[in-house]
């Protein structure tokens, strides 16, 4: 079949992470998801440059005498030229030091959405981080420039706490009640909803950027390359006690005990809990739960702390890269 003949849904949930941007939709009721690395680099280039990179499909932008590619190919042109990609987003939101930043966004979610450009009415829900706790960090600017990026290409925009995505995309089993985790590359959002309603929401800054680059200043190492090694080795059981292996280790444990200490603290004032007549469970999910061992090292400290909700399961997520694009495109579904 051909991609006209299938189905398409419009509705989109949209995950703008600090590390990718991932798009959820329904094609023939089956969810299929793109991603790209929410990332670019300039690069000072000729007008063969340009044709170059059209001719081979490589997405890119010409600013003055540069060239800017974005996305997935950002890595691999930092590697040729020696360069570090560069973020528009830091921590969970925009990156102030990153003036590109939201005019790469909107190439990337151009990118992402290809052709699907909106028709009046149509809608898309788009992830949003928790305010972090305990810091008056304002996250008002970051919302109004990503709700303004997605409101151009015509879209009606809805938003949805990270944390509160999780819960719908994987706890449907719970009538949607329990605790939502994503430990994304800039943060870790939290969310306990009851029955759908979220009831709690918080984040933390500390995640796999906070992993890298610790490990990168211990080991001597660039943070990129460390990223690599942790993406396609790194496991907490793992053996080998080579240095790198620690290092991302013990600053893993740092980023687990900032998370159940941040847990205990928004969730101790029972005032603001529902009374609960049986216990619920938690669902991690993003990236940085993708290694070998994560899942039981978080359960351990979550458990050994006085945590004051009581916990049934600690799980893992279905498809840990997709739950926070996938939750937001079941809010709207839900309508
Ligand atoms: N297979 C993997 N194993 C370990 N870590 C991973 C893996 N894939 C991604 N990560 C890490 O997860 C983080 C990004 O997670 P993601 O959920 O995409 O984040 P964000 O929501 O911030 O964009 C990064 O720190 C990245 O290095
Ligand atoms: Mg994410």
């Amino acid at each position: 079949m051909s991609s006209s003949e299938k189905k398409l849904d419009p509705r989109i949930g949209l995950d703008v992470g600090t590390s990718r941007i991932v798009m959820a939709r329904r094609v023939d009721n089956e969810i299929e998801y793109r991603s790209q690395l929410n990332a670019f680099v300039r690069i000072p280039a000729s007008p063969l440059t340009a044709s170059v990179l059209r001719k081979e499909g490589i997405p890119h932008t010409i600013d003055g005498s540069d060239v800017v590619i974005y996305g997935d190919q950002a890595e691999k042109f930092a590697n040729i030229f020696h360069v570090e990609t560069r973020r528009p987003m830091q921590n969970g939101a925009l990156n102030p030091s990153e003036p590109d930043g939201p005019a790469v966004i909107r190439e990337i979610i151009s990118l992402l959405i290809g052709d699907q450009k909106a028709r009046p009415g149509e809608k898309m829900c788009v992830s949003m981080p928790g305010s972090p706790l305990g810091s008056s960090d304002d996250l008002t600017f970051h919302e109004s420039v990503v709700r303004q990026i997605v409101t151009d290409f015509g879209y009606e925009v809805s938003t949805i706490n990270e944390g509160l995505a999780v819960v719908y995309s994987d706890l449907a089993e719970s009538n949607y009640t329990g605790i939502g985790v994503s430990c994304g590359g800039g943060m870790c959002n939290v969310c306990f909803a009851y029955l759908s309603v979220p009831v709690v929401s918080f984040s933390i800054s500390q995640a796999g950027d906070f992993v890298d680059t610790n490990t990168a200043t211990a080991t001597g190492e660039v943070a990129t390359r460390i990223r690599m090694f942790k993406e396609k080795d790194f496991s907490f059981n793992g053996a080998s006690g080579d240095k790198i292996q620690r290092a991302l280790t013990i600053y893993y444990d740092e980023v687990i005990r900032h998370l159940v200490t941040a847990m205990n603290c928004a969730f101790s004032d029972n005032r603001a809990l529902p009374k609960l007549d049986r216990p619920v469970p938690v669902v991690l999910s993003g990236g940085s739960s993708i290694p070998r061992g994560f899942r039981e090292r978080f359960e351990k400290a979550l458990r050994q702390s006085a945590f004051p909700v009581p916990v049934s399961d600690v799980l893992l997520a279905a498809d840990p890269l997709h739950s926070t694009a996938k939750g937001a495109l079941v809010s709207l579904l839900a309508d």
